[in-house]
């Protein structure tokens, strides 16, 4: 192992002393008598202040949920290699020795799928090692626990080593509620909202209404926990859970393993929800048990067996959901989701007529399992026996068959369990521990031309169009492990394994039983290669974290300037967007993905898919003289001259994501306010986060009357921000042809935020602070 690599069991365990007495306190405030979800009391048990948090804009703390501002003081930070690059970079602008929480890094998104993992590595390794340098070095200087290239799937490392019940985390990553499966609250975020946790300020969050999902019965045959959320996002819509933690409860929860349940939580994301929780449940204990967390599974029991009043891990009784859905997993059927939206949810039993219906391809090419989502031993096992089946009817799979193991752990276990030799000897192709095809890092080879239309079967968890191979024309179908596994035998997107057979070539039909597998190892769980331990999460200041000058794929941060002591004045109109303008049009990904930690090279993508609502044309900026130019390029030059701009838009601006280089870049080639009909909650926290003003209109029709190229002047936002946001602003905009129009605006700036915005950003506020 590398040298002083050793798990701290009492840095991976959750503070339940501190977290009993902070839930007492949360009583007191809000009456003993009131009943609490499990999401409420991990949440608020976490909260920096109790009482100021819980009151704030609440009636007396009555009604909390969708109201309350929660300033949360998380446990622990989890990021991965692509998002974590801005996030470090900005951490090392607060000039602080060591994180404040316990944080770890896991080398995942940037490794490819193509041949299998002895080959894809090593290229990928050597076509990242600059930024794999960078931030194992800074890993190393501020104590964070680096897991390489190699070592595993950030959710999947998550769940073997750091979630634990009651804990709470952030990750940088949309799928982090994966860690809710073993009874955490995990929650994805931005870069900027994880260096709050990682220098000790709160994090800030509305507080989530509770959606509850009650499971009764068990599951059995073909039925899968995947199964579960694949219906429950057909129920919900990828919106439905917007503003919710989903929490599980009920007889049916005790059946499910920790694994399965972490599947549920993981596509939690995909109908929008905040995050999933499970409750402390019994498969919790061998799992921590076997993954080397006895301890920790010792003391989870034994604030679960305290009374209700102060039991962390336990919803009271009484507990009141915003809404219940109640799931029968007894008759829970298989399902199939998809094609471009994880929400479009047909059970197996009517997916033939539903394929012959739409005229989706009766074939498919690959069937791939695996990924953070679904590579437990459980998954693994199950998809074996069918391959086992299988071969015993002397059958070969039709499609082509990938297995991505989430972590080296699972990986060197299905190893010694002959599991993995079993797929390879089918002919399935062993991938890296890895990302790979899941965030379309796989270099497809089994035929369809770009454009072409075709399916592919997928155990992920999304399935966005071009998502995988980059073909927008790829049908991704979700579906669990095991039934792909079965399907791939005859790469017909019509069969049914449960009713259909298959010809063998002794001629004798052979129809599949229901999948069998182990939740856990009965041998325990391998430990693998060594050398894909983390380092120790010990600071060592003697290391020096290089950036090469002249890098085109890492730059260090320069602070922004802080706002003038005067109103602005001379802003101009950049570009008047109409329409949708999601984080994808601000902030486009694919190959640009490569540059997340280089921001003057990502800003060359700023707002190159906004339709110019004057002409129509996309990324087209018009300046003075009538000349055009991209919009980056045009934004940039009037930087350098000296003039600061502004954004008008119309509803819901950057939604999507919660991308922050959507903020960061528009900041950065000086941009001072987005005016808009309306914002995307997420979004419009980042702008001021990196001290842009979001504005909305108080008249919509304004935004008929504005121009690009437009002069404006701010009336009232120096007074907003120094009275930490009383007060409204008024936009004095002159248009070349001699028209000055008065815009009376709107804002949602706290007093937090004002701060923000007047020292140029949320880091400088902190760097400051830090200083102090
Ligand atoms: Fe995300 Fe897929 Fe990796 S969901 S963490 S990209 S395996």
């Amino acid at each position: 192992a590398p040298s002083g690599y050793k798990v701290d069991i009492a840095a991976r365990t959750p503070p339940y002393a501190k977290l009993v007495a902070r839930l007492a306190e949360v009583r007191r405030v809000l009456g003993a008598s009131r009943p609490l979800t499990l999401a409420e009391k991990i949440l608020y048990s976490h909260l920096e202040r109790p009482e100021e948090s819980l009151l704030s804009g609440t009636n007396n703390g009555k009604d909390i949920r969708g109201k309350a501002n929660l300033k949360l003081k998380p446990d622990r930070v989890a990021m991965q290699d692509a998002s974590a690059q801005m996030a470090l970079l900005q951490f090392m602008s607060c000039g602080l020795p060591s994180t404040a929480v316990p944080a770890s890094i896991h080398c995942d998104h940037m490794i490819v799928g193509e041949k299998g993992a002895d080959t894809d590595l090593p290229n990928s390794i050597a076509g990242n090692k600059e930024v794999f340098d960078f931030l194992e070095s800074a890993a190393k200087k501020y104590g964070i626990e680096f897991w390489p290239p190699g070592a595993g799937i950030i959710h999947q490392s998550v769940l073997e080593n750091y979630s634990a019940p009651g804990l709470m985390m952030l990750g940088t990553d949309s799928h982090t509620p994966n860690a809710g499966g073993l009874g955490a609250i995990a929650i994805g975020v931005g870069g900027a909202d994880a260096v709050d946790a990682l220098v000790d300020a709160p994090w800030e969050l509305k507080a989530p209404k509770v959606l509850g999902v009650r499971l009764e019965g068990e599951l059995s045959g073909w039925a899968s926990p995947k199964d579960v959320i694949l219906s429950l996002a057909g129920q919900l819509t990828v919106r439905g859970g917007t503003g919710y933690i989903i929490e599980y409860f009920g007889p049916g929860v005790e059946s499910l393993s920790c694994t399965g349940m972490a599947t549920m939580a993981n596509m939690g994301a995909e109908v929008g929800a905040t995050t999933s929780l499970f409750p402390f449940s019994p498969s919790h204990i061998p799992y921590l048990e076997a993954t080397h967390r006895g301890p920790i599974a010792q003391a989870a029991l034994k604030v679960a067996s305290a009374p209700m009043l102060s039991n962390l891990l336990r919803a009271d009784p009484e507990a009141q959901y915003d809404k219940v859905i109640t799931i029968n997993l007894s008759t829970l059927e298989p399902h199939i989701n998809g094609p471009f939206t994880p929400d479009l949810s047909t059970p197996l039993s009517k997916f033939k007529s539903v394929v012959e219906e739409k005229k989706w391809p009766t074939t498919f090419g690959a069937g791939l399992i695996g990924s953070c989502t679904n590579s437990s031993y459980q998954d693994m096992t199950r998809s074996e026996d069918i391959v086992k089946q299988a071969e015993a009817a002397g059958l070969k799979p039709k499609a082509d068959f990938f297995i991505t193991p989430g972590s080296e752990q699972i990986r060197a276990t299905l190893d010694r369990d002959s599991t993995l030799s079993t797929f390879s000897a089918a002919g399935g192709t062993v991938l890296a521990n890895a990302c790979g095809p899941c965030i379309g890092q796989w270099t497809r080879t089994d035929g369809p031309a770009k454009g072409e239309s075709n399916a592919i079967f997928t155990s992920y968890n999304r399935n966005f169009p071009g998502r995988n191979d980059g073909n927008r024309a790829t049908m991704n179908f979700l579906a669990s492990p095991e039934l792909i596994t079965a399907m791939s035998y005859t790469g017909s997107t019509t069969f049914n394994p449960m009713t259909d057979s298959i010809p063998t070539p002794s001629g004798t039909p052979f129809r599949f039983t229901p999948p069998k597998g182990s939740d856990l190892p009965s041998q325990g769980f391998a430990q693998g290669n060594v050398e894909f331990l983390p380092t120790p999460g010990i600071p060592d200041p003697s290391v020096s974290v290089v950036v090469d000058p002249h890098s085109t794929r890492l730059a260090l941060l320069e602070p922004f300037s802080p706002f003038p002591q005067s109103e602005l004045k001379g802003l101009r109109i950049l570009y008047k967007v109409q329409g949708q303008c999601t984080t994808d049009t601000i902030s486009a990904a694919g190959p640009w993905l490569k540059y997340k930690g280089h921001l003057p090279n990502i800003s060359a993508n700023t707002l190159i898919g906004a339709v110019n609502a004057e002409t129509g044309e996309v990324n087209t900026a018009y300046d003075l003289d009538g000349t055009t130019s991209s919009i980056p390029d045009l934004a940039q030059r009037w930087r350098d001259s000296g003039v600061e701009w502004i954004v008008v838009a119309e509803h819901n601006y950057g939604e999507g994501s919660a991308r922050e280089h959507a903020a960061l870049q528009p900041r950065y080639l000086g941009g001072r306010i987005i005016l808009a009909k309306s914002f995307a909650r997420i979004h419009e926290t980042n702008l001021k986060k990196q001290g842009v003003v979001p504005l909305t209109f108080a008249k919509e029709a304004d935004y008929d009357v504005l121009r690009a190229c437009d002069d404006v002047e701010t009336r009232g936002l120096l007074d907003v921000l120094l009275s930490g946001g009383k007060g409204d602003v008024e936009l004095v905009v002159k248009g070349r042809d001699g028209r000055e129009t008065v815009v009376k605006t709107r804002h949602t700036l706290s007093e937090d935020q004002c701060g923000f915005v007047l020292a140029g950003s949320a880091l400088n506020l902190l760097a400051a602070q830090g200083r102090e």
